[in-house]
């Protein structure tokens, strides 16, 4: 077996197999699914301050190799979260990455303050600023660079928790979008988000979605998550984490090739609840393959023609 810990900031993860937010619930919704102690991190649902119901429906459709979601951030809020969740996660070996969204700094500020005010394990939290199914706030912060420093400096200023600045592909140059959060303070940035797309069926004329546009996730993005990743490897000193299109554990050495130090699963953990555990079981076979006894020297090996 190789060694799959990777680190990231203070903090160390049994392994480089995590599970994105908005994919897996709040981590505690089917124990008897998957093993969520054997994830290296759950990345829990994005909490705003209040309850959200989210967006009509309808708010999913299937693609090819994917599906389209404008869920809208339907949440219990962080009081909730706070009260029920955080005393459950306190029996969890596995990591816990809280992923925060807001329509304004303030309410980033706030949830992470309450937060920062009680005990917890949590290992550090996830700042959505790519969500494109909202009117406010979301994406707003994510394809500027002022406003995502700002956020990420304002936020660096509560915590000493990992900061990572979850990045939208949906920007002309998502290098400096990263490069503003690395300046500011975070410890990783996370791409990508999902990238904007449409859905319309031809014999009721009909949008599929509700909203009209919604996000793209699943095998169909993995290319441009990829491309990211490896655009944002060469410029900052920061770790990113991989999302996009990740089901096999080739999918996951691929993107760690392209310079990750950790992925997280998305849309595949809607067909299989349990499927990190065969991401895991692969990505030793492919390590034991190629003769390598860690994970972590996969990190940016990837060879190009020039
Ligand atoms: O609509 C949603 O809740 C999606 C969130 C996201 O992509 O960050």
């Amino acid at each position: 077996m190789a060694n799959l810990t990777v680190t990231i900031g203070n903090e160390s993860f049994d392994n480089p197999i995590w599970v994105a937010s908005g994919t897996f619930g709040y981590g505690t919704e089917a124990p008897e699914l998957v093993d969520v102690n054997q994830l290296g991190a759950i990345v829990t649902k994005s909490i705003t301050r209040q309850p959200r119901e989210g967006n009509p429906p309808p708010r999913i459709v299937e693609s090819p190799s994917g599906m389209i979601n404008s869920i809208g951030l339907a949440n219990i809020g962080v009081e909730k979260y706070i009260k029920e969740l955080l005393p459950i996660y306190e029996g969890l070996s596995t990591k816990i990455i809280m992923n925060i969204a807001g329509i304004d700094i303030q309410e980033y500020v706030e949830i992470m303050e309450m937060v920062e005010s009680v005990s917890s394990v949590i290992a550090g939290y996830e700042i959505n600023i790519s969500c494109p199914n909202v009117k406010k706030g979301g994406m707003e912060f994510g394809v500027d660079c002022e406003m995502t420093a700002k956020l990420t400096e304002k936020l660096r200023g509560i915590t000493e928790r990992l900061i990572i600045m979850k990045l939208s592909p949906n920007v002309s140059d998502i290098v400096s979008i990263g490069l503003s959060a690395e300046k500011a303070g975070a410890d990783a940035v996370s791409a990508i988000n999902t990238v904007v797309g449409m859905s319309i069926n031809a014999k009721t004329e009909m949008s599929d979605i509700y909203t009209t546009y919604g996000g793209l996730s699943g095998p169909a993005i993995k290319p441009i998550g990829l491309a990211a990743v490896h655009k944002l490897y060469k410029k900052l000193g920061i770790p990113i984490i991989g999302i996009g299109g990740i089901v096999t554990g080739e999918d996951a050495a691929e993107y760690m090739l392209a310079g990750a130090t950790a992925v997280q699963v998305g849309t595949a953990n809607f067909r299989h609840p349990g499927i990190t555990e065969n991401i895991i079981d692969s990505l030793n076979t492919l390590l034991n393959d190629s003769n390598r006894s860690f994970s972590s020297e996969l990190i940016g090996k990837v060879r190009t023609h020039s």
